[in-house]
């Protein structure tokens, strides 16, 4: 267990990268440094992708004005010298609250990317999940990331397709599966509509300038031969991933085979409304997972950490729940936790560090995100992260009333693998 209050004085609690400081970088000190790294070291085209979001990108604005709005309660003098953020999720122990959000293509913002975090994530101990849509195999991504990878399906029209990879992600020893359910149709990004961005490339002069531009990038990504989703590729009879075909092949009679068929953990991925939840929950998926994709699909959908209480409401004080969209420091972790979930992951801020420094960007960022959710433990006067609820927001928000009371009684409880009560 990494113990972050110790970070200073005892070295020795730490893994060699962690000891280490040439394998982290020295420029990156919030999510924020990492995307002004990143948005000079990348082609515009890929920077685009990666930060653009849905229409005029307003949900992916209020995924980070609405943490922005959470207020935390100091609480001062408790004994929060040695502080952990141990977590326990579906039964699975990790040193850290959060993980890797699912990402297609991450390997346009470093080579050889989808390896860089499936390293991170074991030496630090926590989950990644490959995307149906990356460029690296299901297969090597378990044979790097081990029990700390997670696999994230995606649905199309294909279903036999679709249930194919859930046979290789089986095989392959992935115990947890990530069905994404908010992609029906990639919608329209207009950043990446006005940059041409699509896959395979189609090299028009603006690329072209936009490529030489950048050379770093251009050497270090189209030497190694231009990235492309490879998952669907080996399928017999079936063609190359189209990015712009429907994904609506994941509707509710799929869920239900996909339960009959998947033994392991399940996770819905995608979901903001509280009556979606709930059905999700009775077609006995084992976590729902609140997203709002980033602000990446609806332009008009709510702020996904609005929706957080309501949905916890609705699934009960002991149904898990993962949360992502619109994190991007240690304090909207925390706060994320204290609004409902139970477990956080990052998207972009983790495309951010690779496209600044690769490796080095990616470890620097996860050892300030620890940190600075070990501090807001401190100064909120926690000692242990599965200490947070909605006791330490300003405004508590009205669904979470009942359940702070009822946590608070039950407070030791302990239910599927899970520490946390809300
Ligand atoms: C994504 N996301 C995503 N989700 C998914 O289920 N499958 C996928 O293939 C992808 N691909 C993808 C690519 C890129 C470049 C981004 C930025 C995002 C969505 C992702 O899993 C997550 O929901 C959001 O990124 C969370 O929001 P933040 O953390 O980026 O604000």
């Amino acid at each position: 267990m990494i113990i972050y209050s110790q970070l200073e004085h005892k070295d020795e609690q730490l893994s060699p990268i962690k000891k280490n400081m040439n394998s982290e970088s020295k420029k990156i000190f919030s999510t924020q440094d990492a995307l002004k790294i990143a948005k000079q070291r990348l082609p515009r085209v890929i920077f685009d992708f990666i930060e653009g979001a849905a229409g005029r990108e307003v949900s992916a604005l209020q995924n980070l004005t609405r943490f922005d709005e959470i207020i935390l309660q100091p609480r001062v003098m408790q004994d929060v010298e040695t502080r952990s953020l141990h977590t326990t999720f579906l039964g699975q122990n990790y040193d850290l609250p959060f993980g890797i959000a699912p990402m297609g293509m991450c390997n346009l913002a470093w080579p050889g990317a989808d390896q860089t975090l499936a390293r991170a994530a074991q030496e630090f101990n926590l989950p990644v999940c490959l995307s149906s849509a990356a460029s690296s195999s299901i297969e090597d991504m378990r044979s790097w990331a081990g029990e700390n990878s997670w696999f994230q399906l995606y649905v199309g029209s294909s279903i036999e397709a679709s249930l194919d990879l859930v046979d290789r992600a089986r095989n392959a020893g992935y115990e947890t599966l990530v069905l994404t359910v908010d992609v029906p149709q990639v919608s329209r990004r207009l950043r990446d509509l006005r940059n041409g961005f699509q896959m395979p490339f189609s090299m028009t002069p603006k690329l072209f300038m936009d490529f030489a531009t950048h050379p770093h990038w251009s050497l270090a990504t189209l030497w190694q031969g231009v990235p492309e989703p490879i998952n669907f590729k080996s399928i017999s009879g079936h063609k190359k991933f189209d990015r712009n075909a429907s994904r609506a092949g994941a509707d509710w009679e799929f869920l239900d085979r996909l339960r009959t068929k998947w033994k392991g953990h399940l996770i819905v991925k995608g979901v903001t409304s509280a009556e979606d939840a709930v059905l999700i929950q009775q077609a006995g998926a084992d976590a729902i997972y609140v997203s709002n994709h980033g602000g990446r699909q609806l332009d008009s959908a709510p702020a996904a950490i609005d929706v957080l209480p309501r949905i916890r409401q609705a699934v009960g004080a002991d149904y898990p729940l993962i949360f992502d969209s619109g994190v991007r420091n240690g304090e909207d972790v925390v706060k994320a936790l204290a609004m409902g979930a139970d477990f956080v992951m990052l998207g972009r801020p983790f495309m951010f560090a690779l496209g600044a420094e690769g490796a080095r960007g990616v470890n620097a960022l996860i050892r300030i995100l620890g940190e600075d959710a070990s501090l807001t433990l401190a100064q909120t006067g926690l000692a242990d992260i599965g200490d947070v609820s909605a006791h330490m927001l300003d405004k508590c928000p009205p669904e979470l009333i009942l359940e702070s009371l009822t946590s608070k009684q039950n407070a030791t409880k302990k239910t599927n693998g899970m520490k946390r009560n809300h």
